[in-house]
């Protein structure tokens, strides 16, 4: 967002000095209105940008379009988690009390949606009295003044792309969702609980079916089904889930895998 193009100019100085890293030129707020979430939303994270043009009004402050769009199209987007950098011009001898005020709206708006706020910086260098733009003791992003210290915007721009990188600003993008903690792989003792478990289930399961079946847990309960051509007899219990061999005595057990 710009008016007068101060703004416009700090966005390409920052699009310069990231040279290759960057993924976008400088957008202008006002072009993107109803594809607001499909612009955001692609890109990792975001460096956004306003001037402060409506003094003393408690809200929409920018002067540009984002006053368009913060309480209405933005919150419906999902950027939880992305890496956002605010910044702003404003000029702060004529307006010591309200410098770049509309910087901390965009700031509010943006973490507002739950995204990561990255790149606040020092109040030392500046001659202002208050702004809506100090979060805790810090302003919540690169300030510029490009009406009284025009000549420091560079240097400025230069640190903070600097900073951006250090903060993780390239590192990736963040998902919109949340990452789920994997699970921990499961150890060899973790494994053998489990088969342990899968046993006494199974124990369990044999017990409360002859309980309810009325059989007795002996030999009684089995059925033999013989083999004239082995020799051999199989005798099945009566929910089927075990069985055991006859040759000759004496039987042979065998449990079958549940
Ligand atoms: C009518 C008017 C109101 C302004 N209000 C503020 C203000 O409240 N706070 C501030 O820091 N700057 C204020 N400014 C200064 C502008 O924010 C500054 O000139 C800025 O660089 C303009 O950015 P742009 O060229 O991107 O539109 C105001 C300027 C004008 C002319």
């Amino acid at each position: 967002g710009t008016s007068t193009g101060s703004t416009a100019d700090v966005a390409d100085l920052l699009y310069e000095q990231f040279g290759d890293d960057i993924a976008s030129e400088p957008i202008e707020i006002d072009t993107i209105q109803g594809s607001v979430a499909k612009t955001f939303e692609q890109y990792g994270a975001l460096v956004v940008g306003t001037p402060t043009w409506n003094t003393g009004a408690d809200s929409e402050r920018s002067g540009t379009g984002w006053d368009e769009i913060y309480y209405g199209e933005m919150q419906d987007l999902n950027l939880v988690g992305k890496k956002v950098a605010v910044f702003g011009l404003g000029d702060q001898v004529s307006y010591a009390e309200n410098y770049a005020d509309a910087s901390g709206e965009l700031y509010d708006v943006f973490e507002g949606l739950g995204c990561q706020m990255i790149g606040h910086t020092s109040q030392d260098g500046y001659e202002h009295e208050a702004s809506k733009a100090i979060k805790g003791d810090k302003f919540c992003g690169l300030l510029c003044d490009a009406v009284n210290q025009e000549e420091l915007t560079e240097d400025r721009v230069v640190q903070w792309v600097a900073q951006l990188k250090e903060e993780g600003i390239l590192d990736g993008s963040s998902s919109a969702t949340p990452e789920v903690a994997a699970a921990p792989a499961p150890t060899a003792a973790d494994e053998i609980n489990v088969v342990k478990e899968l046993e006494e289930q199974s124990r369990i399961l044999d017990e409360n079916i002859m309980t309810h079946s009325g059989l007795k847990n002996d030999s009684d309960s089995f059925t033999p089904h013989h083999n004239p051509v082995t020799g051999r007899t199989m005798w099945t219990s009566a929910d089927g889930r075990t069985c055991y061999y006859t040759v000759d005595a004496p039987k042979v057990g065998t449990k079958l895998s549940p």
